[in-house]
């Protein structure tokens, strides 16, 4: 894994912004792979910027984001889907056929991560996929356990993860779902370029345990180490503490 540092976030952002919007340039049909939370904050409000500078065009991209809460969906508060139409959606000239997102509200949940694996596969695959990373290792919400899902699947959140998300629930850890639809970590590590985000002293941890450690399914995010193009980007601030 390459790992880069940065100065500051809004330095990681720029210039991971910068990279994205070159390869829409180059490529106008990509796919990409994106995660909510607060790590991809800057290099939203960066895309955007870019964008609207460079009056760049989305019309073509394609994107699939990694997971969102069951039983919430479009239109929903705290709902990932609402994250994304807020952070970027709304801001550039995506389609709304190019997007595509789990549904939390589906009926029948199982099908619907049949029905995004059969997406992922039919879109030709993800050819950037941009990824945070939880305190505990998990990717997406891929969480620490004995085994591992490989594909789309429903998971039940671990509780600091559950705690993590409160922000966006309003500080109400009560009103966070308890489970969640994924992308599986062999779908993500079917990408063809992966770039992991980590930035300020809360990740330290993890990001060593990424960095340093063996590839368990305790700790997800370790099985990044099996895939040949990853990048992990990281502010100085958390680069600093990593042994
Ligand atoms: C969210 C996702 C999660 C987050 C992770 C880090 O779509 O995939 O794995 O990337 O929980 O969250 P933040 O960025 O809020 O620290």
């Amino acid at each position: 894994m390459k790992c880069e540092v940065f100065s500051t976030e809004a330095a990681l952002a720029a210039a991971l912004g910068r990279r994205i919007i070159d390869m829409i340039g180059r490529q106008p049909d990509v796919v990409l792979g994106l995660p909510t939370g607060r790590t991809p904050l800057a290099l939203y409000q960066e895309l955007i910027r870019l964008t609207h500078e460079e009056r760049v065009d989305w019309s073509g991209v394609r994107t699939f984001n990694l997971d969102e809460f069951v039983g919430l969906g479009r239109g929903d508060r705290g709902g990932y889907r609402t994250f994304m139409e807020n952070r970027l959606f709304e801001h550039v000239n995506l389609v709304e056929r190019n997007i595509e997102f789990l549904d939390g509200r589906a009926a029948d949940l199982d099908r619907e991560c049949e029905r995004y694996e059969r997406a992922v596969v039919a879109s030709g695959g993800v050819d950037l996929m941009l990824l945070g990373i939880g305190v505990n290792g998990h990717i997406g919400f891929n969480e620490p356990a004995g085994s591992l899902v490989a594909r789309t699947h429903r998971v039940m959140l671990d509780e600091p993860t559950r705690a993590a998300n409160t922000m966006w629930f309003d500080g109400d850890l009560e009103r966070v779902p308890r489970e969640a639809l994924t992308m599986g970590m062999g779908t993500i590590l079917q990408s063809r370029s992966i770039v992991l985000i980590a930035t300020g002293d809360a990740k330290s941890e993890a990001v060593t345990a990424l960095l340093r450690g063996g590839v368990t399914t305790r700790f997800p995010a370790s099985f990044l180490q099996l895939h040949p193009r990853v990048r992990v980007l990281l502010d100085v601030l958390l680069a600093d503490q990593v042994p």
